[in-house]
C-alpha cells in the first residue's frame, strides 16, 4: 500500500466518491462506506495501523493524513445519507405522519339543489310531486292545451319531432306525431285525464325546444309546472300561493306582480315577476334597474282544457304556472351564462357545495 500523503488522501476521497455514486442500493452504499471507513480492513483502518508500525519520525505525518482521510470520508458519507438518494423503507412500510388522502366527495348539481328546494317548499304547502314522459305526443303537448294544428308553437322550427313515433311511451296507439315535450304543461293533461278534481300538483322536469344555446337559452332545460283545480279557485289563490313560494325561495319581503300575457291554455294569462331580492325593488344591475325579475308564465286554466280532459268546465276553475328552473338558479346564484350549468367544469360546480 502506498504511503499516506496529501496526494493519496485526495485520490482515496475521489475513489470513495466515485464508488459511492455507482451504488444502486443502500446496501451497496454501505459496503462502499465500510471498505473505506470500517473498523477492520478498511482504507482508514489500515492507515491507522500504519501509525503503530511506522518509524517514530513518520508517525506524526501518517497520523495527520489518516485523520484527514477519515474526516473527509465521514463528511461525504453524512452528506450522502442526508441526500436520501438511496433511502429504502422496509417493504410495506407506511409513513403515518403523512396527511390522509380524503376521497373526493361529490355533491348535488346546483340545478338539482334548486329543484329540490322548490319541491320541498311546494310539498310543505301540500302539493303532490308528479312526473311525466319527456317523449310526448302532440295531443298532450298541444291539442288538449287549446293549441290546434295551425298553432305556431307546433312549427318544426320550434319543436323537436321524432322521425319514428314511439308508441306506448305516450299511451296512445294512433298516428299522432311524437315529439320531445316543449313544456311541462303536457303533464297537466296526463294528470287530469287520470284523476278527478280536486288537483294540487307540481311537475318538475326537463323540456326541449329548438332554441340555440346562448347566454339565457338552452335546447334542453328544466321547468316546474304547478296546477291547482277545484271549486272556486281564483286568481287570488294563484297570487297567494306564488307569494308564499317566492317568500320561502327568495326573501321574506318578496313581492310578485302580473303583467298581461297570452297562453292558449290559460285565460286570463300573465307573465309573473318577482321583486328583485338583490335590491328589494329599488333597482340594481341584476334587475336591469327595474326592481323586478321575470320568473315565468301563469294564468287561470282555460275552459277548453277542462273540456279536453273531461272535467266539468262550468263547475271547476283552476290556476297553473310554469317556471324555468335554470332561470331561477341563475338569478339566485347570479350565474351570468346558462351554459355553465351544463359544462361540468368542476371549478364552477365546486362553488355550490350543498
Ligand atoms: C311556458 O312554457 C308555459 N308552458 C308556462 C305556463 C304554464 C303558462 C302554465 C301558463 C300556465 P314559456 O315558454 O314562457 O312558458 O317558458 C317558461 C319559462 O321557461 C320561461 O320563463 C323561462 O324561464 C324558461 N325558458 C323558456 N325557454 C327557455 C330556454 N330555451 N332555456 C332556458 N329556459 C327557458
Amino acid at each position: 500500500m502506498s504511503i499516506p500523503d496529501e496526494r493519496e488522501v485526495n485520490a482515496q476521497v475521489a475513489a470513495f466518491e466515485a464508488e459511492l455514486s455507482k451504488a444502486t442500493s443502500a446496501r451497496e452504499a454501505q459496503t462502499v462506506r465500510d471498505r473505506f471507513l470500517g473498523r477492520k480492513n478498511s482504507v482508514v483502518a489500515s492507515w491507522m495501523q500504519m501509525i503503530g508500525d511506522a518509524p517514530a519520525e513518520q508517525k506524526r505525518a501518517i497520523g495527520r493524513f489518516a485523520n484527514e482521510l477519515k474526516q473527509a470520508i465521514e463528511t461525504r458519507w453524512t452528506a450522502f445519507l442526508d441526500s436520501g438518494r438511496l433511502q429504502e423503507r422496509p417493504a410495506g412500510a407506511v409513513d403515518v405522519t403523512l396527511p390522509g388522502r380524503l376521497p373526493a366527495l361529490g355533491h348535488r348539481h346546483p340545478l338539482t339543489v334548486v329543484r329540490d328546494r322548490m319541491e320541498a317548499i311546494f310539498t310543505r304547502m301540500g302539493f303532490g310531486i308528479v312526473e311525466g314522459p319527456e317523449i310526448e305526443d302532440e295531443w298532450h303537448c298541444f291539442d288538449a292545451l287549446n293549441m290546434p294544428a295551425e298553432h305556431p308553437a307546433r312549427d318544426m322550427q320550434d319543436t323537436l319531432y321524432l322521425t319514428t313515433p314511439v308508441k306506448g311511451e305516450t299511451g296512445r296507439e294512433d298516428d299522432l306525431r311524437t315529439l320531445l315535450r316543449t313544456h311541462t304543461s303536457a303533464v297537466q293533461i296526463r294528470y287530469m285525464k287520470a284523476h278527478p278534481p280536486p288537483v294540487r300538483i307540481v311537475v318538475p322536469g326537463r323540456v326541449y325546444r329548438r332554441d340555440d344555446l346562448d347566454l339565457t337559452h338552452s335546447p334542453a332545460f328544466g321547468q316546474l309546472e304547478a296546477l291547482v283545480v277545484g271549486d272556486g279557485i281564483s286568481m287570488a289563490h294563484l297570487k297567494g300561493t306564488l307569494l308564499a313560494f317566492v317568500r320561502e325561495m327568495f326573501l321574506a319581503t318578496s313581492r310578485v306582480r302580473f303583467r298581461p300575457s297570452f297562453f292558449p291554455y290559460t285565460e286570463p294569462s300573465a307573465e309573473l315577476d318577482i321583486s328583485c331580492w338583490q335590491c328589494d325593488g329599488a333597482g340594481c344591475q341584476m334587475c336591469k334597474r327595474t326592481g323586478w325579475i321575470e320568473l315565468g308564465g301563469c294564468g287561470m286554466v282555460h275552459p277548453a282544457v277542462f273540456e279536453a280532459v273531461g272535467y266539468d268546465a262550468e263547475r271547476y276553475t283552476g290556476f297553473a304556472w310554469g317556471l324555468g328552473i335554470e332561470r331561477i338558479a341563475m338569478l339566485r346564484h347570479q350565474v351570468p351564462d346558462i351554459r355553465m350549468f351544463y359544462e361540468n367544469d368542476l371549478r364552477f360546480l365546486e362553488q355550490f357545495p350543498y
